[in-house]
């Protein structure tokens, strides 16, 4: 901190602040000597009525021109900080106003999501990739055109939606109008638009137990009653939501690669779920964030293929495909809820930005896109088996690994017998980043384990930071053991 004496008349020397955090870099001489007199007022330097130096004096001790300092002075007396006295100078305002006071309020601390090994949702983005939505993106800034001079569709570019209705048939034979596409922030963000077109709050939805918190956490948020449904190896059970939740207005459900355990749903279960669906009037949101990452076999068809988008709404996203800094997903909609949905984002936050559309859409148009998957499609392949292969040999057996066939993350698991307490102690003692698998409950016993991500992380680094988990996994369980044999 740069304290500037100033030599006031009322004090010897007054800490004038120049450059600590209330000062905006950049800004005028005259906000920053403003910002830094308000700083000193409002944390009491010095008191109501006590002069401030004549502005001649400051302008020399503080090395800023005199206007610049007439400035501050002129703005501290408009907002309430000081008065002036024709003839006698300017004085600390006998009532310093309120919303200052108030200065000492609580710090908010804003925790950085991590991004180390074994953190999910990291992506690695192909260099040749990079360099092609560069260009991409460049020319369409070089042509800035009237699109981004009003407002939009509320569906966002037509331009995107019809290159993702191409995507959508040509990766998961999933065939709509690019009318029935409409593009989002991301699937959270897909969810509170078309939730709110559809259901009312006190509505309840079925979610799976374990399942995806994040979803869970957005919809009770939203005001929705979330209905915790177990999940077995053929994905939802939908005889036990119907038992708990007959009449549930909607079902939030990752079919393809069930978030997290990983589980396919199977076709009859998929039948199912969508009688039940029809029988109830009600609308599946099938969350497909992990498609384009199958490593072994062919997909099943998705939901809303199977359903020709009737009573399914598909998520998409390209958090994981491009990278999560664009904000950027979609939904392919049922026919009958365009218009609702339409006019619900319009009341939301009207259309989604313009400035990024073109360039994804000439990454899928132009093959960059589908090149970019199928490189670092190779590379998590490589990740998931070194992971899996890690923890495996390192636990020694404690730890069971599935291998993924689709996806960024994989389950590390003990044995059920084992209390989730052992893995968050072995977590917390390796520092290791990911999640723990019973945070993904809602209701249902939590198995004790781990969800790791593999992607977009240096082979060494997972290596070391699997390895170390898997040392701690042992250790905890046998300092258990130990001390149970003890009592
Ligand atoms: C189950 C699931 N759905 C969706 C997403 C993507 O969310 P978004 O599009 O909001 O980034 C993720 C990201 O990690 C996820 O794990």
């Amino acid at each position: 901190m740069q304290i500037i004496p100033t030599n006031s008349p009322g004090k010897a020397e007054l800490p004038l602040d120049l450059t600590g955090p209330h000062i905006t870099a950049g800004a005028s001489s005259a906000h920053r000597l403003y910002q830094a007199l308000c700083e000193m007022i409002v944390s009491g330097l010095v008191k109501s009525g006590e002069p401030l130096p004549p502005s001649r004096r400051l302008a020399k001790q503080t090395g800023f021109r005199r206007n610049a300092v007439v400035t501050a002075y002129e703005r501290l007396i408009a907002d309430g900080f000081a008065q002036a006295t024709v003839g006698s100078g300017t004085f600390v305002a006998a009532r310093i106003p309120a919303r200052a006071v108030a200065a000492n309020k609580p710090m908010v601390i804003v925790e950085a999501p991590r991004q180390g090994a074994l953190a999910l949702g990291c992506t690695h983005i192909d260099a040749r990739a990079v360099q092609r939505f560069r260009a991409f993106a460049g020319r369409r800034m070089r042509a800035f055109g009237g699109e981004h001079l009003h407002y939009g569709d509320p569906r966002g570019s037509r331009e995107l939606r019809v290159a993702i209705a191409d995507h959508l048939l040509s990766a998961r034979g999933l065939r709509c109008d690019p009318d029935q596409i409409m593009l989002t922030s991301g699937t959270l963000h897909t969810l509170r638009i078309v939730l709110s077109a559809i259901l009312k709050p006190g509505d309840q939805v079925w979610c799976e137990d374990p399942g995806y918190p994040i979803a869970r956490r957005t919809m009770a948020q939203c005001g929705y009653r979330i209905v915790p449904v177990p999940v077995d190896v053929d994905g939802l059970q939908v005889a036990r939501g119907r038992a708990a939740a007959p009449s549930a207005r909607a079902a939030y459900v990752t079919p393809s690669h069930q978030f997290p355990l990983g589980v396919q749903m199977s076709m009859p279960r998929r039948v199912e779920l969508l009688d039940w669906a029809k029988q109830a009037g009600a609308f599946v949101f099938e969350d497909d964030y992990d498609s384009e990452f199958r490593y072994d076999g062919a997909p099943l068809m998705s939901l809303a293929g199977i359903d020709q988008l009737q009573r399914v709404i598909y998520m998409g996203t390209f958090a994981k495909t491009l990278f999560p800094g664009l904000r950027i997903g979609y939904c392919a909609l049922p026919e009958n809820l365009i218009a609702d949905v339409t006019a619900a984002r319009a009341a939301l936050d009207r259309f989604p930005g313009t400035l990024m559309e073109g360039a994804v859409a000439d990454m899928l148009n132009s093959g960059a896109f589908a090149a970019n998957l199928k490189r670092v499609r190779k590379l998590y392949r490589e990740a998931r088996d070194v992971l899996a292969q890690t923890l495996e040999a390192t636990s020694d057996g404690t730890l069971s690994v599935p291998v993924p066939s689709q996806g960024l993350h994989l389950v590390a698991r003990f044995d059920p017998s084992v209390a989730p307490a052992i893995a968050a102690e072995a977590k917390l003692a390796a520092g290791a980043e990911g999640w723990l698998l019973a945070d993904t409950y809602a209701r249902a016993r939590p198995l004790p384990g781990f969800v790791l991500g593999f992607s977009g992380h240096a082979v060494p680094d997972l290596v070391s930071a699997a390895e170390r988990l898997a040392r701690e996994a042992r250790a905890a369980l046998r300092s258990k053991a130990k001390s149970a044999r003890r009592a």
